[in-house]
């Protein structure tokens, strides 16, 4: 595999956290996610998090302003100069230009998105699981829904714009997460 600056898109519950795991570990990349680093500045009761608390809770986005700094200070670090992958950054265009426009200041473009594409209610099944096992404050039906719905209106158009990029792969995410697995790895050796 060649590509080690990917952005994984999907809808949540899509598998992105569970297949970026597994694939930054096999890549040695830096997985980064502002969710789990927006989780932590909640816990943490840092400025950031006491601001991102109410929103993540009601299933919204917490503002662009806000996740391009946390990412941005984030991919500026050492160990994100050999790679990385992102796991739910970008999520808006303003976040797809300001990552783009990083990255060409630092030389280095972008050379994967893959998408998880997965059923709707096969996604609310995974998160109503998952809240029974972790307690995650967003996994509640309603909010599942509305994190959904603004996946549809705020991040789905960002399939648009890798694909004019030539940077789309569409994987799906169904069947068991091993399945997916391979999935993905053959769109990164294809
Ligand atoms: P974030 O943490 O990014 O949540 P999400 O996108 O809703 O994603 P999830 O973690 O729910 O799902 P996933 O696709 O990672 O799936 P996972 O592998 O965990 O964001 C949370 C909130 O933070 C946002 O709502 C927003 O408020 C804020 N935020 C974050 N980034 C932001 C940004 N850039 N801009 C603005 N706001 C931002 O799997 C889900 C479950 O399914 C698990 O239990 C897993 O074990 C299971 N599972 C996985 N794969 C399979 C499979 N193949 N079969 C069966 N079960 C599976």
């Amino acid at each position: 595999m060649s590509a080690t600056r990917i952005v994984l898109l999907g809808p949540p519950g899509a598998g992105k956290g569970t297949q970026a795991t597994a694939l930054t570990q096999h890549l040695s990349i830096p997985h980064i996610s502002t969710g789990d680093m927006l989780r932590a500045a909640v816990q943490a009761g840092t400025p950031v998090g006491m601001q991102a608390k109410a929103v993540m809770d009601a299933g919204e986005l917490v503002s662009d302003e806000i996740v391009i700094g946390i990412a941005g200070e984030r991919l500026a670090e050492d160990d994100a100069k050999k790679g990385f992958l992102l796991d739910g950054f970008p999520r808006t265009l303003a976040q797809a230009n300001a990552l783009e426009g990083l990255l060409n200041r630092l030389g280095a473009g972008l050379d994967r998105c893959l998408a998880l594409t997965v059923d709707n209610e096969a996604v609310v099944e995974r998160l109503l699981r998952r809240a029974e096992i972790e307690g995650r404050a967003d996994d509640n039906e309603g909010t599942i829904r509305e994190r959904m719905r603004v996946y549809d209106a705020e991040t789905a158009p960002l399939l648009e714009f890798y694909r004019n990029r030539e940077l789309l792969t569409e994987i799906s995410g169904t069947g068991s997460v091993e399945e997916v697995r391979q999935r993905v790895r053959e769109a990164l050796d294809s």
